[in-house]
């Protein structure tokens, strides 16, 4: 058994559309090697009645469907009846936003992350007293939250100690530092006339790494000035 795994539990109507996310290289060897699991929780088998519904009209009126409380409820209670301390997650436009901070709270929850999948126009309001928080991806709509919760799973997973096999990368690339990264150069040495920097040929490391400390920072300042401004209000150790 590995010192740390962390234990993913997901709930949706649609455990397949996970498959392309498990066939990713760096998921599949964390998961054979013990470091990762994912256990998925078919929100169906939780459905009302002869078809097992799990949506209904809204109240008031209006336009679309809106899940129903007592299939995500019972789907929540069943999971966390058998896995307690699971870190409940509504995936919802409305949540916290992803970002690398709170990805990198997400992986310290040793008891594992229970993500929930709404679907539709929206969750019944009372479900929101049974999840621990909402997190939404990113200022946009998409159709359920399963693409939200596999973007939580990749950028979680790949924080576990082992998973990436590699962690001086995980410190230096972007977002860690607060920086986006800066240009990085592979073989050939020329292409198509474009050289690379001579400083990253010449093995003098001092020199390297302030190359690439300035490098990141121009990058942010042309890119992503918000995160400069964001970096200089925030206290560093
Ligand atoms: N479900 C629908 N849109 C979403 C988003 N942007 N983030 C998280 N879950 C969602």
């Amino acid at each position: 058994m590995p010192a740390f795994a962390m234990d993913f539990h997901v709930i949706t109507l649609f455990p397949q559309m996970f498959d392309s996310v498990l066939g990713c290289a760096l998921l599949r060897r964390a998961i054979s090697a013990g470091l990762v699991s994912i256990t998925f929780h078919p929100l169906r088998d939780h459905g009302l009645g002869r078809y097992r519904q799990v949506d209904d009209t809204p109240y008031g009126g209006g336009s679309g469907m809106v899940m129903r409380p007592e299939p995500l409820v019972n789907a929540i209670e069943a999971v966390t009846a058998k896995h307690p301390g699971l870190w409940r997650v509504l995936l919802t436009p409305q949540g916290d936003r992803l970002e690398q901070p709170l990805v990198n709270r997400l992986a310290q929850r040793r008891t594992g992350l229970l993500l929930v999948a709404g679907r539709y126009e929206g969750v019944d309001e009372r479900v929101r007293s049974w999840v621990d928080q909402e997190i939404s991806i990113g200022d946009y709509v998409l159709s359920g939250g399963e693409l939200a919760a596999m973007v939580v799973i990749e950028a979680v997973a790949r924080l576990v100690p082992g998973a990436l096999g590699n962690s001086e990368s995980l410190a230096e690339e972007s977002f860690s530092t607060g920086l986006l990264e800066g240009p990085q150069y592979t073989r050939p040495r020329e292409f198509r006339g474009v050289r690379v920097p001579e400083v990253l040929l010449s093995g003098d490391h001092a020199r390297i790494r302030a190359w690439r400390e300035s490098a990141a920072l121009k990058r942010t300042a042309e890119r992503r000035r918000d995160l400069l401004e964001r970096r200089d209000h925030t206290p560093r150790g």
